[in-house]
């Protein structure tokens, strides 16, 4: 296996999911349980993850001595590259010039076994650099492989003791090689085999889960859609009985979700499911919160205490099991204690009380999007099921902007309905990441028949991306927006105006709030 070393880059999951995908099992551990990791793991490889800190700083984080001892092969990304040249006698300085920040080419000079049959000398390659921070003189035994324009030692190699250094980011998709360096460098270098498939995932994590377990009781919550509901197929399987799943039915789902997910469990897997109808409670506490981090800390307050409410009744449990990814993970909070900023609480992970006296079960933690799909399908969810667009916890709670009710959520689920009927209509849904309509607090005036209207805006969204990190606005052909928007404006009543939302991820977000 390779070990990742996290030093609180956002994206450290990518350079896991990017060794996953090279058929390498990886773990990603926080740097201060590196020497405890690598002794419980015995790696073949170690990567050290880019961060936020600087290492011309005595306090920021350092990979411990005992890893650069142990004779396996290392590569260092971003901070992590400048992490080894600190701690093996190069020099680290901060950019006189601000640094380099997006899209950089980088120019080849030498072979080098991080690039073996892929680069040549010569070549120039597109790569993503986000870096303050630069290597000013590099440790003995390493020599440049490549530069860029801003950084001189883009990519350095030490051959000798296999160790690789990159001052850009191979793990996100603006590196386009970046997945088959990193193939490279677990199979070509650390001579793993690259046949590791989500079939061990899913033993792996049944395993882990017996072994948190015991033979305690635990509780999960369905929330609605793939990711929760994956998570409760594989625990069952893991520990069958010892599983309850309740559904708590917010009020706050698309039509038709719930009673899909009902009969999925009863009917397919034989899961004893507690559907809990929890819509009034939800929206009453709702009335009135206008602030979108509010929202979600109430939802996920409320969640946890119908939980709690469920868990009394049956007598106990010790544990609570979500479906938590790991970009609401990483989105969240920073979970290796390091510093990754906060950019919105997703209820999942974020609005857990303090006072919630079960420890949580969440085994699809460290995947993406696609991933959990790949597993639920090795689970034997039917393509139809797992091919459902992601849908937030906190449900049309966040796509209604200002104070959500049971009129306005109504209005939202018929628009909503209509959009999506018209993208399967049309073959769009698997092309699209994530589509969904926005009912906005906004009225606008317009005329039908004879009379004049005021109602609410509506506005639609589309977009495609492959992890749900970055997000690019989908290109709908033709007549098909028009086609929607009448198609809106004459059936639901509420809404004279309908919108489209252009804006990719970043600099906006997927969702409205
Ligand atoms: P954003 O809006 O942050 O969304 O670009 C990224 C992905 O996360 C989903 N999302 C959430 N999921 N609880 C969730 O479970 C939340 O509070 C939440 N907010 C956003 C969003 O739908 C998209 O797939």
């Amino acid at each position: 296996s390779i070990l990742i070393l996290d030093f609180g880059s956002q994206v450290t999951q990518l350079i896991a999911r990017r060794v996953r995908e090279a058929g390498v099992y990886s773990e990603v551990a926080p740097f201060q349980s590196a020497a405890e990791a690598f002794e419980r793991l015995q790696p073949k490889g170690v990567i050290l993850s880019g961060g936020p800190a600087s290492v011309t700083l005595e306090t920021s984080p350092r990979a411990p001595q005992g890893i650069f001892d142990a004779g396996v092969p290392i590569l260092g990304i971003c901070y992590g590259q400048q992490l080894m040249s600190a701690q093996l006698g190069g020099n680290v300085i901060v950019s006189g010039d601000g640094g380099e920040f997006g899209q950089a080419f980088v120019e080849v000079h030498k072979p080098c076994a991080l690039f073996d049959g892929l680069w040549k000398p010569g070549e120039r390659h597109q790569v993503w650099m986000s870096h303050g921070d630069k290597v000013d003189a590099i440790p003995p035994g390493f020599e440049a492989v490549a530069t860029s324009p801003g950084a001189p030692f883009a990519i350095v190699a030490d051959e000798a003791r296999r160790y690789y250094g990159v001052q850009f980011h191979p793990e996100v998709v603006h590196t386009p090689d970046g997945g088959r360096l990193l193939a490279n460098f677990a199979r070509h270098v650390c001579g793993l085999a690259g046949d590791w498939t989500m079939a061990e995932f899913r033993q792996t994590k049944i395993a882990e889960i017996r072994a948190q377990v015991g033979s305690g009781r635990v509780l999960c919550g369905l929330s609605g859609g793939v990711d929760s509901a994956v998570a409760a197929v594989l625990i069952h399987e893991a520990i069958g009985e010892q599983l309850t799943c309740v559904f708590v039915d917010h009020g706050l789902l698309r039509a038709g979700e719930g009673e899909q997910v009902v009969s999925l469990f009863r009917n397919h897997y034989n899961i004893p499911l507690v559907h809990v109808n929890a819509e009034e409670q939800f929206l009453s506490g709702l009335a009135g919160v206008t602030d979108p981090e509010a929202k979600r800390k109430f939802i996920g307050k409320t969640f946890i205490d119908v939980f709690e409410a469920e868990a009394r009744k049956i007598g106990g449990a010790d544990f609570l099991a979500q479906g938590t990814l790991y970009p609401d993970v990483i989105e969240s909070v920073s979970f290796t204690g390091g510093p990754s900023v906060t950019i919105k609480s997703h209820h999942n992970v974020g609005g857990l009380p303090e006072r919630m006296n079960m420890q949580l079960v969440e085994p699809l933690r460290e995947l993406f999007k696609d991933e959990v799909r790949e597993l639920g399908r090795e689970l034997g969810l039917s393509e139809q099921f797992v091919g459902r667009h992601p849908f937030p916890g906190p449900g049309l709670a966040i796509r209604i902007p200002g104070e959500v009710t049971k009129e306005r959520c109504d209005i939202l689920r018929k628009a909503d309905a209509i959009y999506l009927e018209e993208i399967r209509k049309a073959g769009l849904y698997d092309a699209i990441w994530q589509a969904f309509a926005v009912l906005l607090p906004v009225r606008s005036v317009g005329v039908m028949g004879d009379g004049r209207t005021y109602d609410s805006v509506l506005a639609l969204r589309a977009v495609t991306s492959t992890d749900g990190m970055t997000a690019q606005a989908f290109q709908f052909p033709g007549d098909f927006l028009p086609r929607v928007t009448t198609r809106i404006i004459n059936e639901v009543r509420g809404i004279n105006r309908v919108t489209y939302d252009y804006t990719s991820k970043p600099p906006g977000t997927i969702e409205w709030e």
